[in-house]
């Protein structure tokens, strides 16, 4: 597994704490060539002077974008062409959406839109689009998006998607969650089963970080402190991630869902086709985007 990802380029958003940071630690220190994505210019220069000391030989690059506003993903994405310039490649053979967050109170972006919703959903939406030409270019290319079992027992509320009506903060993470896995379905099936790039959703199970602590309400942030003490170090959801980006068992892989290396069943509405394609047409128009540029346009609408 090591060797097989050595000399690859991956990018990996949010990868300046908990798994992200991992991730790109256990990818750097195999010869991996990354470009970490974080909000924070200083905690992305400290985690890549830090980064740099572990393997000097890599190619390690850190950008940064507040992925909750789209003008910023649009930068990220032209910033990424550029790092990879400059690394002498042309290419790109993996991307790890895996920056979330979770937002106790209701917080519109400047752009207008939910943060969570924004962030969690919206940017790995538009920056995969934004990377699709450079992913092309792999001889075989991975989209990871980080999901999570809090999508189980959810739906999409339609008639107010982003919960900007009745917010509840753990309703609306549950439903980025839900749409990471309908944007995975949706996107692999306009890949199409020929394609050289496969998207997988991951669930990373219960992992000790502090996701639950950035932007909570003290009662929130208490409860979090007690049930992350049962969750895995970062360290081991990292290999969940990177056995997805890399492996190369999973070229011909067709399943969305998976969990530390094994496969799960994700819930019966994050396999419902109609969903995935309803929310697909909805994240276009919300990311101002035609998938057909991309090369993602429509294909056999579902009736
Ligand atoms: N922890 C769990 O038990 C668990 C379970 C299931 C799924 N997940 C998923 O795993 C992923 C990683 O979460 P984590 O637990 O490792 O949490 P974390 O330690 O808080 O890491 C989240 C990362 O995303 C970045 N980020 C947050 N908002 C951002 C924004 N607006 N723009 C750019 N970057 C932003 C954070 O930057 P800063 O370092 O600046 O905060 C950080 O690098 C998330 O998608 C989460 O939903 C976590």
């Amino acid at each position: 597994m090591e060797q097989k990802l050595a000399g690859k380029v991956i990018v990996v958003t949010g990868a300046t704490s908990g798994i992200g940071l991992a991730t790109v630690d256990a990818l750097v220190r195999q010869g991996t060539s990354v470009i970490g994505v974080g909000r924070s210019a200083e905690r992305c220069r400290q985690v890549e002077e830090h980064l740099r000391r572990l393997n000097p030989e890599t190619r390690l690059a850190y950008c940064v974008a507040d992925l909750g506003l789209q003008n910023q993903v649009h930068a990220l994405a032209d910033a990424i062409t550029e790092r990879l310039a400059e690394f002498g490649v042309d290419h790109l053979d993996g991307l790890i959406n895996n920056a979330g967050t979770f937002s106790y109170w209701l917080t519109l972006t400047e752009e207008g839109f939910e943060l969570q919703w924004a962030v969690n959903h919206l940017a790995p939406f538009l920056l995969t689009h934004l990377l699709m030409p450079l992913l092309r270019r792999a001889p075989s290319a991975r989209v990871v998006t980080v999901s999570s079992a809090s999508h189980y027992n959810t739906r999409l509320r339609w008639d107010d998607i982003q919960l900007r009506r009745r917010y509840n903060g753990l309703l609306a993470y549950k439903q980025t969650k839900l749409a990471n896995i309908l944007f995975t379905v949706e996107l692999n099936r306009r890949l199409g089963e020929q394609s050289a790039i496969r998207a997988f959703a991951a669930d990373p199970g219960l992992v000790n970080t502090d996701i639950g602590l950035k932007d909570s309400s003290l009662i929130s942030r208490l409860v979090w402190n007690i049930r992350r003490r049962g969750g895995k170090p970062p360290e081991v959801a990292a290999k969940g991630l990177i056995f997805l980006v890399g492996d190369p068992s999973l070229d011909t892989a067709k399943d969305v869902y998976w969990r530390d290396g094994y496969l799960k069943i994700p819930s019966r509405y994050a396999r419902d086709l109609q969903a995935a394609q309803r929310l697909w047409k909805i994240s276009e128009q919300m990311c101002g985007i035609s998938s057909s540029g991309y090369g993602l346009g429509t294909v056999d609408d579902l009736r």
